[in-house]
């Protein structure tokens, strides 16, 4: 899609935001590539180079070390990471009181860096970690540390149990379904940046919106599976895509 044609639906998105009772942001991996995090199915995704297995809770109950191996790579891309206006954008809007949630099912903690509130983390956030044998929560930098001085797995500093990130790995429940699905039932507006919504039941949150009667709006460079579905699609960038949405919906505002 060129830069006009996405700039067109941009406004289009704007109206339907603007007019919107509850809207809600679904976000995923394609939000987070513009602060240098690769997504996972894009093409220069995570899983076109590794196994989505390293990711699994059984790989982490039967290698501890190699499973520590492969991630520390992972977390350290996201330390360093920086929100990018996409997720500024997000931000804005939550304290325009046009959108009322950000569902994400990133890791990266880059929607609670970027200033937004009312954020449900589906897959769980890196910036903790807890002992596998007594629950005991760290900071991921405590992990971090004991890994760069030799201590892989990384052990609780209390009972010496194997440390492991707070994330929902594959083969794990995803605990706060529940909740953004309860959220989801109350919207009107589902706005998806950076998903190929591929991965349930993340991936329900915005049939549900669509399914009570919602407007699905989608931002991603990719199409997806719900494109069809959809009443606005835009295959541009999320800095650029949400930038000009912010920008039409402040002067919407302004004009009423
Ligand atoms: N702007 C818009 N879209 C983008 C951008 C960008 N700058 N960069 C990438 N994308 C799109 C890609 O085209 C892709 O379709 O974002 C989408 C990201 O899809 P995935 O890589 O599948 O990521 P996601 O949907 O978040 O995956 C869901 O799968 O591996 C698990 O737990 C992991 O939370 C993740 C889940």
């Amino acid at each position: 899609m060129s830069s006009e044609e996405c700039l067109a639906g941009a406004r289009e998105a704007a109206l339907i935001l603007t007019g919107s009772r509850h809207a809600i942001a679904f976000t995923g991996a394609g939000i987070s590539t513009e602060s240098g995090i690769p997504d996972f199915r894009g093409p220069q995704g995570l899983w076109r180079r590794f196994d989505p297995s390293l990711a699994s809770i059984d790989y982490l109950n039967t290698d501890p070390k190699g499973f520590w191996d492969f991630y520390i790579n992972r977390f350290n891309t996201l330390n360093n990471a920086k929100p990018n206006r996409a997720h500024l954008a997000l931000a804005e809007l939550e304290k325009l009181g046009v959108i009322k949630y950000v569902i994400t099912q990133n890791i990266d903690n880059l929607h609670k860096s970027a200033g937004s509130i009312n954020v449900i983390e589906l897959h769980g956030n890196y910036t903790t970690v807890y002992c596998m044998k007594c629950g005991a929560q760290y900071p991921f930098t405590l992990a971090l540390r004991k890994y760069e001085e030799g201590e892989n797995p990384p052990r609780c500093p209390r009972c010496g149990g194997i440390l492991r990130p707070n994330v929902v790995l594959f083969g794990e429940p995803v605990n706060e379904i529940n909740r953004a699905l309860e959220v989801a039932a109350l919207s009107d507006v589902v706005l998806v940046v950076g998903s190929s919504l591929t991965v349930y039941p993340a991936a329900y949150v915005p049939l549900v919106v669509k399914e009570h009667g919602g407007k699905l709006i989608i931002i991603n460079l990719e199409p997806t599976d719900y494109d069809d579905y959809a009443d606005v699609v835009l295959h541009c960038s999320a800095s650029e895509a949400l930038s000009a949405i912010l920008n039409h919906v402040k002067g919407i505002m302004a004009d009423k």
